[in-house]
Formats: structure tokens, sequence, C-alpha cells
């Protein structure tokens, strides 16, 4: 406990998105460096005294005051059923180490970025379109999200409607980002699994966009079996994974807390 409390932040905000989707946020303590689009360990104490920790993408790009979480509650999950109840005033823990492969330096130079997700990995990118770097590096940035049903595309929907109101971050995303929400299970503007919208070329019709060329970099974050599938499509079109240390066309995280 006293090894951990130099790591404990205030939480400032929860918003509850869906019976089974909320956000928080809490302090950024000065010393705390990242980079948009990485992932640190959060948690809380247990009955023990015990910290539970698990990893989540921070939702808020590497300038923002405080930082943004965006959870999902697993049923009966040791950390989640305790994270659902905090409120402005608590404390959370927080490690001090930022890491991350979702990032604009694991990727090479190209034209279009296409940010794909699905459930709560959209997180690393709520990030990613509210960073200046993204608009310097590319030309114009493609943001996916696709859930089971309507209600659970709110949180993405209000990030993004923030990036098109919010003066500062609409004057450096210069018309340059476009999104896309689908759904699979209930009846939307868009259905389909984002694979299938690829394969298909129905999301670039849809968004009236050339299909897939190659200078196009993309990011994905979902279920696993969601990013071997994607991984397959790109693999098949000749993108090569990236990292940091040896950036490529594409990466990969899995979204953590499912
Ligand atoms: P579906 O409803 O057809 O399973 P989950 O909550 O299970 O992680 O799913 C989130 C979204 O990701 C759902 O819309 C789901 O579609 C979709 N999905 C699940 N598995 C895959 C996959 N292998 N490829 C593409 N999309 C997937």
């Amino acid at each position: 406990m006293s090894k951990l409390s130099k790591n404990f932040q205030k939480v400032t905000q929860v918003k509850r998105w869906t019976e089974n989707l909320f956000s928080f946020r809490i302090t950024r303590p000065q010393s705390f460096k990242f980079r948009s689009g990485e992932f640190v360990m959060i948690g809380l104490l247990d009955s023990d005294d015990k910290p539970i920790l698990r990893a989540y993408s921070i939702c808020s790009p590497s300038w923002s005051e405080e930082l943004e979480f965006y959870s999902i509650i697993v049923k009966d999950g040791p950390l989640t059923s305790k994270l659902k109840n905090i409120k402005i005033g608590d404390e959370i823990i927080m490690m001090p180490k930022s890491t991350g492969t979702l990032v604009l330096d694991a990727l090479k130079p190209g034209k279009r970025l296409f940010l794909l997700s699905s459930g709560t990995g959209f997180a690393p990118f709520a990030a990613l379109i509210r960073e200046t770097e993204t608009y310097e590096k590319f030309e114009n940035i493609i943001v996916t999200h696709t859930c089971r049903v309507m209600s659970e595309l709110s949180y993405s929907q209000s990030i993004i409607q923030e990036c098109k109101n919010d003066k500062l971050v609409k004057e450096f995303i210069n018309n340059k980002l476009l999104s896309y929400h689908s759904t699979t299970r209930d009846d939307y503007i868009f259905n389909g699994r984002i694979t299938e919208l690829i394969s298909s070329n129905k999301l670039f019709r849809d968004l009236k966009i050339s299909s897939i060329s190659s200078d196009d970099r993309f990011m994905f974050c979902g279920s696993m079996a969601l990013n071997n599938d994607l991984k397959k499509i790109m693999l098949e079109k000749n993108f090569r994974e990236g990292a940091n240390n040896n950036p490529g066309e594409f990466v990969l995280e899995k979204a953590f807390v499912d």
C-alpha cells in the first residue's frame, strides 16, 4: 500500500454510456508523459489491500490535462465490478509508465491512416484522432467503430462530435477526419463487420473514397478474432506489421478489457 500511495490519482468525472459501458477521468501527474494511443496499468485495491491492475488504453490525447479511460463492465470481473462504482473524488491507482504499439512511430509514412475498432477498442483512437501529430503525418484519417448495437456507439459518436465542435481540435483536424459507424446486430444506417465492409469495398463506397492502396496505413484494435481476421486481410495485401523500433504498414492491439 505505501509503495503504491504515490501512484493514486483522483477521479474527476464519471459518465455512463450504457448499462455496461462507462468512461471516467482522473488527474494527470505532472511527471506522466505518454504518446497518444498508448495504454497504462490502472486499478483499485481489493479487500486485502492488494492491487488489482489491468491495462487500459488512454482515451485522452497526449496534450490533455486529465486522463480519460473507457471501460466495459465485465460480469464478475475482479476489477470492473468495483470500478463501475467509482465516483468523483475517489482514488484509483495508475502506474507511472505507459506503453503500446498503436503509436504513430510504429507506422511508416503514408497518405491515409485507417483506425479500425470494435467495442472498447475505440479507446486508443479517441486519443489519436485528437492528436495534432496525426494530422501532420497523414493527409486523411478514417476512423471506424463497429459494435453489436447502436447504443454501444454513443461514446465514439460523442468524441467525434467533440472533434467537430471543439474550436481548438477542429482547427488542426481541418476537415481531414472521416468517421464511420456500423452495427452488426440491429438496424443502423450502416450494418456489418468491418472485415466484411472492407472485403466487399462497401466501406469505401459508403465513404465515397478510393479503395485500399499501397500508401494507406492501418491501426486496429478489437477482439482477438477481429484482430486476426484484419491482420489476414492486411497480409494478403502485402502490408507488413510494424513495431516501435521497426515501423510497418499496420499495427494492432487487443482491446484490453473485454
Ligand atoms: P458480431 O456481432 O457479428 O459478432 P464483441 O462485443 O464480441 O467484441 O464484438 C464487437 C463487434 O465486433 C461486433 O459488432 C462483432 O460482430 C464484431 N466482431 C466480432 N468478431 C469479429 C471478427 N472476427 N471480425 C470482424 N468483426 C468482428
